[in-house]
């Protein structure tokens, strides 16, 4: 996830472009740069790092313009620093183009273009878009772009100038991650979110999937599908900067849990081939030979990738017949693992900065295992140590609480258990990967109810203890809707495997106990039912979350909520986020501060 901001009027510029980023530097903030039209000339100027690095280089050096683009950027194709930053310029230096998304068939692109004499000088798939678009320009930007959309896929943002335009004109696309216009008086703006753009227009007109947009300063004209003019609303926003950062949600947590659609597709894209049925990384780094000999996997983390971790085992022993041993950073590193020749050790992080799961990551390694990094962060400690990398996609996560980074942790893991499955050589299933794909629609269909979970806590919010009961692959997130739980609202919660309620937490049910039960899938549905039971016979309160026609569990839970049906072994995905929502409405109605709860941090990196 990156952030984008364009202008054109008779300010100036570069100032202005570094004020709007400012407001956009929570989408990312690996490297950042700007470009401006001067005198006929497009003059770039990017730095690696946070935009402080951007606005110290560009002081003194004098640069004006007359319009231009800016850029924070979040890695996702290449390493952060200066030769991946944007604004990327075609390989003939006749245009500069910001782009936020990915192109996943930037290869196959790029292939094409290198064989028609395109040079590249970067690992970007940006790139990939500049020179395509150059390559079909003859004098009219919008046509060019036009032209270049059509041969691309992949979910993407972006805006482009030319050097050899005539008039001041900015040329944007949005299918996929958003992408607002700001209309003013003789000049005009455009930002992935209108909190870049509040200090100066409240007058703003979003744009739709397939949309491309021409500004000038003076006009803005945007077609749909890049065919047919369309006047799209314009819409007066009253919101603070702070809310429109937050995309207009209350929290970064809310956000971030609607995010988590679009963070699981982004996850899955581009890794997977569904006409061939196989699953590829190009960040891995691991030959076909060195995955075979693979004879165990340790998974280390900390916090709620540590509950990722436990589904990991699940998926990688289920799919790809690989025993895998699961490990809190901080015990690992501790105790004396035993750590055989041909081991693979995988550290699993939001930040990739946890210091205990960094350490774990660092004992496994001296003892011989292989290291593979899942990490939301490009460039950060796990990765840098590791031989391979999964990045998760999910963009930058702010609330303290975590979510979207949490499922795409399930994704990364799941791609990883088919890609040991198929080096192994086990049959690829169709339905594997057709399950993947309705996953974010399933999530989506969750979102929609959220005047339900808001309703559960208005039920429940003075509860002082919670029980989550889960078993199989879902006992994991049991423990995980606890931890969000306790984390934001501060009520006590327990996550349990359900089958071990009655060796000690049966001993805590009475009528002021809710416990609520994960009933999704075949497998292991009965004996939930029974544990509900159990509940009820001691006079607790069940809220029962289920796959199934509510009525199936009626007579033993006080309150049923339904989920969407997915595969039993990519469920988990859509049984957290109702957890995670009635996490969120118990803290909102508790009064507690959900971004920022107390005592705890975002990233640990200390012991
Ligand atoms: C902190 C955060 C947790 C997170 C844990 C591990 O405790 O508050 O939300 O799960 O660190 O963080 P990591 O970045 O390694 O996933």
């Amino acid at each position: 996830m990156c952030g984008i901001v364009g202008y054109l009027g008779d300010r100036e510029v570069v100032p202005l472009l570094i004020d709007s980023l400012r407001r956009l530097e929570y989408r990312g903030y690996d490297s950042a740069g700007v470009v401006v039209r001067s005198n006929g000339e497009l003059k770039t100027i990017k730095a690696e790092g946070k935009l402080d690095r951007l606005a110290a280089k560009l002081e003194g050096c004098g640069l004006v313009g007359s319009y231009g683009l800016g850029h924070t950027r979040w890695a996702t194709h290449g390493v952060p620093g200066e030769r991946n930053a944007h604004p990327l310029s075609d390989g003939r230096g006749r245009l500069a183009l910001i782009h936020n998304g990915i192109i996943e068939n930037f290869l196959e692109l790029k292939t094409r273009l290198r064989a028609d004499g395109w040079e590249f000088a970067s690992d970007t798939d940006t790139e990939v878009i500049a020179n395509l678009v150059s390559s079909y320009l003859d004098g009219n930007l919008f046509e060019a772009v036009r032209k270049a959309v059509a041969d691309l896929e992949g979910m993407y943002a972006f805006a482009v100038i030319s050097g050899e335009s005539d008039e001041a004109e900015i040329v944007a696309v949005r299918n996929g991650p958003p992408l607002v216009l700001g209309l003013g008086e003789g000049e005009n703006f455009l930002a992935s979110d209108p909190s870049a753009l509040l200090a100066h227009t409240r007058d703003v007109v979003f744009l739709e999937n397939g949309d491309i947009a021409r500004l000038s300063p003076k006009k803005v004209a945007v077609w749909s599908q890049g065919e047919t003019r369309v006047e799209r609303p314009v819409v007066r926003l009253n919101w603070d900067p702070i809310q429109a950062e937050k995309g207009g949600f209350k929290h970064f947590m809310l956000k971030e849990i609607h995010d988590q659609p679009q963070a699981i597709q982004d996850t899955f894209a581009g890794r997977v081939d569904f006409e061939s049925g196989s699953v590829g990384f190009d960040t891995l780094e691991l030959s076909s030979t060195e995955i075979q000999a693979v004879r165990r996997i340790h998974l280390l983390a900390c916090g709620t990738s540590w509950h990722a971790a436990l589904v990991g085992k699940f998926l990688i022993e289920e799919l790809a017949g690989i025993p895998v041993e699961v490990d809190y950073g901080s015990e690992y590193r501790y105790r004396r693992p035993l750590v055989a020749e041909g081991d693979l050790a995988v550290g699993i992080s939001q930040s990739g900065e946890t210091a205990d799961t960094v350490s774990a990551m660092e004992t496994a390694r001296d003892r011989g295992a292989r290291l593979l990094s899942i990490c939301n962060v490009v460039g950060s400690q796990t990765t840098r140590m590791s031989d391979g990398v999964i990045y998760t996609h999910a963009g930058p996560e702010i609330g303290v609480a975590s979510t979207k980074a949490f499922t795409s942790q399930l994704i990364a893991l799941y791609l990883l258990a088919l890609y040991l499955r198929q080096q192994v050589g086990r049959e690829m299933k169709a339905e594997l990967l057709d399950d993947l794909a309705r996953l974010p629609a399933a999530v989506g269909e969750v979102l929609t109810r959220l005047d339900h979970y808001d309703e559960l806590a208005r039920r429940y919010a003075e509860a002082q203890d919670f029980l989550y009961l889960g078993r199989g692959i879902n006992y994991p997130i049991a423990l995980e809707g606890a931890l969000k739980l306790k984390e934001i609202s501060y009520i006590h919660a327990e996550g349990y495997p359900a089958g071990e309620m009655k060796h000690g937490p049966i001993a805590l049910i009475d009528r002021h106990l809710p416990v609520v039960a994960i009933a999704t899938g075949r497998r292991v549905f009965e004996k939930m039912r029974g544990n509900m039971q159990e509940v009820r016979a001691r006079d607790g309160i069940v809220i029962a979350l289920t796959d199934r026609d509510p009525e199936e569990l009626t007579s033993v839970a006080d309150e049923v909520l339904q989920v969407p049906r997915v595969s039993e072994l990519l469920q988990p995905v859509v049984n957290v986020v109702p957890l995670q929502l009635f996490a969120y409405f118990t803290a909102v109605r508790r009064g507690t501060d959900v971004d920022q709860p107390r005592n705890l941090a975002k990233s640990v990196t200390v012991e």
